[in-house]
């Protein structure tokens, strides 16, 4: 029987635009969710938005709409986000979904049934950026007044608090406390990272638990208490048993629900909301009669060198802007690299640019060029039979491959992805060293071992197989293409994993393209940096938008504007061509070794052309040579500025270098 495996992101609130933190914890789940399915689990991945409660709809009165225009808006760019993110969810679930609406509404009327909700009055501090209730003695900050009231506080998240004072029901936590305790004991690895669990236990559980207020009365967008409609759901209560109403439970359909929720249940959630999830929740389901589950993981926060994101410091990093400028792949690396478990990461512009430099393009797209092309110069493409310890080196290359796969499989498990990761370019490492080591090119002299180069190729294809297979649930893309320019097909074997796997009679592509681009590291950086300042286009909201460009001639993309070759180029002489009333021919030092000839039909505009001479024009300098007047060969063009009748050609400063790069 397969095993299933759900995992779950945290729902996000769809209160402005999603940056690289929620990205990150999706991500880290996608990977997982791949993993997994590449081991032969049957994967159910939840991901979705909390859309209810008091945040919500202070957006949208802000925005001028209806809550529930507000919400459908934002939930189509944060699908839009996880499609060019290429998440692999199973299920996008929603808090305005009817069947979820009406089985937190059961929920509620069956636990005020049971006795484990009852009415009350609260009176406390609520801040509602956290959607959290905070005693005085839980607050980062209080502000008081002459008279030493307190009148005001900061949450330990850094937003300010507000004083709620309203009936109001609660969930019987105190009751469960035991239990809770219990359960902790019994599964001393239910949260990770390590310790956790022991601070929960400290700050909240031993100082005696506190029920917990679950409704509100003081606005109206949420799931509404049926017997008491003046009350709707505390957001928190809603949002929570979407892990189980997303599955079908207290539905018709509950297939989904008996069998993932029987299996191993994962939740990843961020440190700031461990507490809802390894308190409430379980306490929840043993109210409910439902298993706990297995794992929860709170992972660490990115924040930036100046603290946390935020936009009024401007320093918030989106993943679009990551995407466009640089793909998706390197994104996705530098996440699941970068962030050590248990602990912060820091976001910096600099180790963006300096691991898509190092570690992707260096390391791994060097590697799989060098071996592609020396594959085609030494065999013709076809990569030679494998075969096992020709020399010491290959022994040693595969003792390395073999430990580090094992590595790799111990810290997924872990879902320690730098550690997993570094496992990974442990064998790209090793594998760059052992070309350095056998020196094919020497082996290929005539005088050379035709046989350990085969050998050679042959456990550089195998490796370069192997990595492609560890990435694939990082980086999909790049996976592929290195499978693509082996000349493998994209059938995967995670679990079988090994050197000596490489298939027979393999051609690789005759020639490779380089998968990751070198980067002007200086420029890209000053990029990242410009685009983070506050304000810029990137802060825009999601509003769906269609740019279209004025212009006379089709839209092209970056690339084709990228082929074109300009030039600063010095007219050094200039003379008009017999037998032609439009031609100028001029002889043009465009800083490349030899002067160039360009004709140029644009002698009507200059009737004294000698005063071109010395000026510096600009040119294309890669367009196809072309014969003119059946003897003249015409080595690029002028460039010129048109507008009605008139002519000029575009001048640069004369300061400007000879040869320099137009773009
Ligand atoms: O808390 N670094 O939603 P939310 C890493 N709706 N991860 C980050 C991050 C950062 N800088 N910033 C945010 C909620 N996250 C509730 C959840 S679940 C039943 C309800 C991630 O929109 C992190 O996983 O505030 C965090 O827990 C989540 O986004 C919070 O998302
Ligand atoms: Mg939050």
């Amino acid at each position: 029987m397969t095993k299933s495996f759900y995992i779950t992101t945290p729902i996000y609130y769809p209160s402005g635009k999603l940056h690289i933190g929620s990205a990150y914890t999706t991500i880290a789940c996608d990977v997982l969710a791949r993993y997994k399915r590449m081991m032969n689990y049957d994967v159910f991945y939840l991901t979705g938005l909390d859309e209810h409660g008091q945040k919500i709809q202070q957006k949208a009165e802000e925005a001028g709409i209806t809550p529930q225009a507000y919400v459908d808006g934002m939930a189509v760019g944060v699908k839009e986000l996880w499609q060019l993110l290429d998440i692999s969810y199973d299920k996008f679930i929603r808090t305005t979904d009817d069947y979820h609406e009406k089985v937190v509404a059961q929920v509620f009327e069956r636990l005020l049934a049971q006795d484990d909700i009852y009415l009350g009055e609260y009176s406390g501090w609520y801040s509602v950026s956290d959607e959290e209730f905070f005693t005085e003695s839980q607050l980062a900050e209080v502000f008081r007044d002459e008279n030493g009231k307190v009148i005001g506080g900061v949450a330990p998240s850094g937003h300010e608090v507000e004083w709620v004072s309203e009936e109001s029901y609660f969930l019987r936590l105190s009751k469960y406390q035991d239990r809770l305790v219990e359960f902790f004991k019994s599964q001393p690895d239910f949260i990770t990272p390590d310790g956790r669990l022991n601070e929960m236990l400290k700050n909240f559980i031993e100082p005696g638990l506190e029920d917990l207020a679950v409704s509100r009365t003081t606005f109206t967008w949420g799931v509404q208490v049926p017997s008491n409609p003046r009350h709707v759901v505390y957001v928190w209560f809603d949002a929570l048993l979407n892990y189980v109403t997303a599955l079908g439970y207290g539905q018709e359909d509950h297939e989904n629900f008996d069998k993932f929720w029987n299996g191993t249940v994962f939740h990843m959630v961020g440190k700031d909301i461990l507490r809802f999830h390894s308190i409430y929740w379980p306490i929840l389901l043993m109210m409910l009669d439902i298993k706990l589950p297995e794992r929860l993981i709170g992972h660490g926060w990115f924040v930036m060198k100046d603290g946390k994101m935020s936009k009024s410091k401007g320093n918030v990093i989106y993943p679009e802007m990551l995407v466009e400028r640089f793909g998706l792949d390197p994104l996705r690396y530098y996440l699941m690299r970068s962030l050590p478990v248990g602990s912060d990461g820091t976001f910096t512009p600099e180790d963006y640019v300096a691991r898509i430099n190092y570690e992707l393009a260096n390391d791994l797209g060097n590697l799989l060029n060098r071996t592609v092309a020396m594959i085609n110069k030494y065999f013709g493409g076809q990569v030679p039979a494998y075969v096992e310890n020709v020399t010491a080196f290959d022994a040693d290359l595969a003792k390395v491959v073999e430990e580090n796969i094992a590595e790799y499989h111990k810290q997924m498990n872990a879902v320690d992805y730098p550690r997993a990761l570094e496992a990974v370019w442990n064998i790209i490492s090793r594998t760059n060293k052992y070309i350095d080591e056998t020196a094919p090119w020497v082996l290929a002299k005539e005088d050379g071992d035709k046989e350990q180069l085969a050998a050679v190729m042959a456990h550089l294809a195998a490796s370069l197989r192997v990595m492609a297979h560890l990435i694939q649930p990082f980086m999909m893309n790049t996976s592929n293409a290195i499978m693509e320019q082996l000349g493998l097909g994209l059938d995967f074997d995670l679990e079988n994993l090994n050197l000596a796997g490489f298939p027979e009679n393999v051609t690789v592509v005759a020639k490779g393209t380089p998968i990751f681009p070198r980067l002007d590291m200086e420029e890209e950086i000053a990029y990242i940096q410009s685009q983070m300042t506050a304000g810029k286009p990137q802060e825009k909201e999601w509003i769906p938008e269609e740019v279209e460009l004025k212009s006379e001639k089709d839209e092209i993309k970056f690339e084709d504007f990228d082929k074109v070759e300009i030039r600063v180029a010095e007219v050094k002489e200039v003379e008009r061509v017999e037998g032609s009333d439009k031609l100028l021919r001029f002889r043009l030092d465009a800083g490349d070794g030899e002067d160039r000839q360009i004709l140029s039909g644009i002698a009507k505009f200059y009737p004294n052309e000698q005063e071109l001479v010395g000026k510096k024009l600009q040119i294309v300098a890669n367009l196809k040579p072309r014969k003119m007047m059946k003897k003249y060969v015409s080595q690029g063009m002028i460039l010129s500025a048109e507008y009605g009748d008139q002519l000029t050609v575009l001048t640069v400063d004369p300061s400007v270098p000879n040869g320099s790069i137009i773009g």
